[in-house]
């Protein structure tokens, strides 16, 4: 009997001693940069990403290249054409050498996408660990350009310390290496911001807000068609509070009962990610400049790695920013039960309209953090932000 107490004790002792080391662990900067952006695991499994086909691509409808980012990280970035174009151009697609290009320019995909004046370009914001080539991402791509198969062209690409990609991982030099992606199609073939519509899904959701707010503030603006992100999040700290592993054991579960050790803990967060802030940040450039601006947000109720409940505050913070005196997200929640269509088994979904923006909140009640990447419904949100409005 006694033996069996000590026993106890000395797990219960154990458990706790390793936790706290995990939570100390936590507060370095390397174990951080790991856990926030999990880009040491690539999950391609040994798959060469110079070769397309293997991800269920067509001969030749991707061109692997590189892009530079300004202090000398080099990107490893997909050129994927969309299948209409594939299926117009395919015999002379097939005469062009297959793989990584040194100089994407003289290629004919590349020349589709620069020399049509009514081209769409998405660019594609990936998520947390992996590469261009990982899960969901294949189909996503697929999705995103479904809607217009002769126009609508995608460029991926991934992190520093992601992928091919050089360097490590940190929040400024993944917005740097965003920015030179971005400067790359409008200054290479020369797409300009009203054809070019971003793209992301989790983390990556963060980056697209921090593009689109730093274009937003620039003298002049510069605005793009839209912006979409799928399962965004509020900001680290509050994803951090709210991870479970697996949907069910809450990681800061045990301290997040005790705000101050808490709060402690957070201001250890180094990479804050603060969509909140820059979508507001975003949403008042482009109001107080009358720019158009488009921006959908996509999470399914199902999502358990970053819970759907993230994506109404970050709609909040968007809302907010349009009216001059505010709004609290109560207030807001009584206004968008006035106004919000059900869709039954899909979700629902809220419009907020001004004169310049619409800003979209489409709930899902399927999809989970990836699945729905694949799904019509990414497809129909980039023709929105494309086509003439209905
Ligand atoms: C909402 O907007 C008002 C007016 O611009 C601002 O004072 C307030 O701080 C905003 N609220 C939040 C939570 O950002």
């Amino acid at each position: 009997m006694f033996w069996l107490l000590r026993y106890a004790s000395i797990t219960t002792g154990t458990a706790a001693a390793l936790y706290v080391g995990l939570l100390a662990l936590l507060t370095t900067s390397t174990f951080q940069a790991h856990v926030v952006y999990l880009h040491a695991i690539q999950m391609t499994w040994g798959k060469d990403l110079d070769v397309p086909e293997i991800f269920g691509f067509l001969h030749n409808q991707v061109t692997p290249f590189n892009i530079k980012s300004p202090n000398s990280e080099t990107l490893y970035a997909w050129h994927i054409l969309p299948i209409g174009l594939y299926h117009k151009h395919e015999k002379n697609l097939l005469t062009e050498p297959s793989g990584f290009v040194m100089d994407i320019t003289d290629r004919l995909a590349f020349k589709l996408l620069q020399d049509d004046p009514e081209s769409l370009l998405v660019i594609h914001f990936h998520g947390a660990g992996g590469t261009v080539g990982s899960g969901y991402r294949c189909p996503n791509y697929r999705a995103l350009s479904a809607g217009q198969p002769n126009k609508i062209h995608v460029l991926t690409f991934d992190y520093r310390g992601f992928g091919r990609s050089t360097g490590s991982p940190s929040e400024r030099g993944i917005i740097s290496d965003a920015l030179a992606v971005v400067e790359w199609a409008m200054n290479i073939p020369q797409i300009p911001p009203e054809r070019i519509i971003m793209y992301s899904q989790s983390l990556g959701t963060a980056v697209n807000m921090a593009v689109a707010e730093h274009y937003a503030l620039q003298d002049p603006p510069v605005v793009f068609a839209g912006h979409i992100l799928t399962a965004p999040m509020v900001d680290v700290p509050t994803l951090v509070s709210t991870y479970s592993v697996a949907g069910t054991i809450p990681i800061l579960g045990p301290i997040a009962r005790f705000p101050i050790v808490f709060q402690y803990l957070q201001s250890f967060i180094k990479d804050k990610w603060s969509t909140k802030d820059r979508i507001a940040s975003y949403v008042r450039a482009c109001e107080a400049n009358g720019k158009r601006y488009r921006l959908t947000l996509l999470h399914a109720e199902d999502d358990y790695d970053i819970p759907w409940t993230h994506t109404p505050v970050v709609f909040w913070h968007a809302v907010n920013a349009t009216l001059e005196r505010g709004m609290t997200f109560n207030e807001l929640d009584d206004e968008k039960a006035k106004i919000r269509t059900d869709l039954g088994a899909a979700g629902s979904v809220v419009e907020w309209k001004t004169s310049n923006g619409i800003i979209r909140e489409d709930i899902l009640k399927h999809g989970l953090h990836d699945v729905i990447m694949g799904n019509p419904i990414v497809s129909l949100a980039v023709l929105r932000m494309v086509g003439p409005d209905i």
